[in-house]
């Protein structure tokens, strides 16, 4: 199977769950990650903006928010496929929709954070494997900003347990950067790549 069919096939998948799946995986999957150390000692954290039936972040977000970390969301720059990390302060008033109907921060609520400030990012995406090797949706938005980040930050994804596929690291490339942990609904899988 190649990249794009395995793509295309999970996201039917995803397309395919209905509203309270979404919501009622979406709140395992935050649950298990809320009670993960490294979760609890972040202090700087990366959280996307879910679309369509993207693991839902809004509790996690507010969680974040309403423990006294800082949160920041990504903001994509569509002409160079790169993304900056900006400070998250009023939630959701800051957001507006942006590139591709994703939320984002309006443009005046764009307040840009150093990478290297991040400790945790938390990873959207359409297919994973146990290595954590990710196929996200095409754009290589995170391919990019992964290699940003301090040597000691931690890559992880949240993703519905369909989404976690056989080994396909055959199918990556020099640019595709893995994520070292996976929270699903049923587990959080540590991968094999994982430094810590
Ligand atoms: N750091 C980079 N510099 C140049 N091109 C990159 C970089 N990171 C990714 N790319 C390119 O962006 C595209 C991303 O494709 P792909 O990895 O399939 O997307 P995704 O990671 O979103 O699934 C590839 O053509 C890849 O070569
Ligand atoms: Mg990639």
């Amino acid at each position: 199977m190649d990249k794009d069919r395995i793509r295309k096939q999970v996201l039917e998948a995803r397309g395919n769950l209905s509203q309270g799946e979404v919501v009622d995986k979406s709140n395992s999957i935050t649950e298990r990650l809320l009670c993960c150390n490294l979760y609890q000692l972040a202090r700087t954290i990366m959280v996307y903006l879910d679309f369509r039936n993207e693991v839902k972040t809004d509790s996690l977000i507010k969680h974040a928010l309403g423990t006294g970390k800082q949160v920041v969301v990504p903001v994509v720059n569509t002409q160079d496929r790169s993304m900056i990390s900006s400070l998250l302060v009023n939630y959701p008033e800051d957001l507006t929709s942006g590139s591709y109907g994703i939320l984002e921060p309006a443009p005046d609520k764009v307040r840009p954070m150093d990478p290297r400030e991040i400790d945790l990012v938390i990873v959207p995406g359409a297919v994973f494997d146990y290595q954590g090797n990710r196929m996200g949706y095409g754009g290589g938005y995170y391919d990019r900003f992964l290699p940003r980040l301090r040597k000691d930050a931690v890559a992880l994804a949240l993703a519905y347990e369909f989404q976690v596929r056989q080994d396909f690291a055959m199918l990556m490339g020099q640019y595709d950067q893995p994520v070292q942990y996976i929270v699903t609904e049923k587990r959080i899988i540590q991968c094999q790549n994982s430094v810590l």
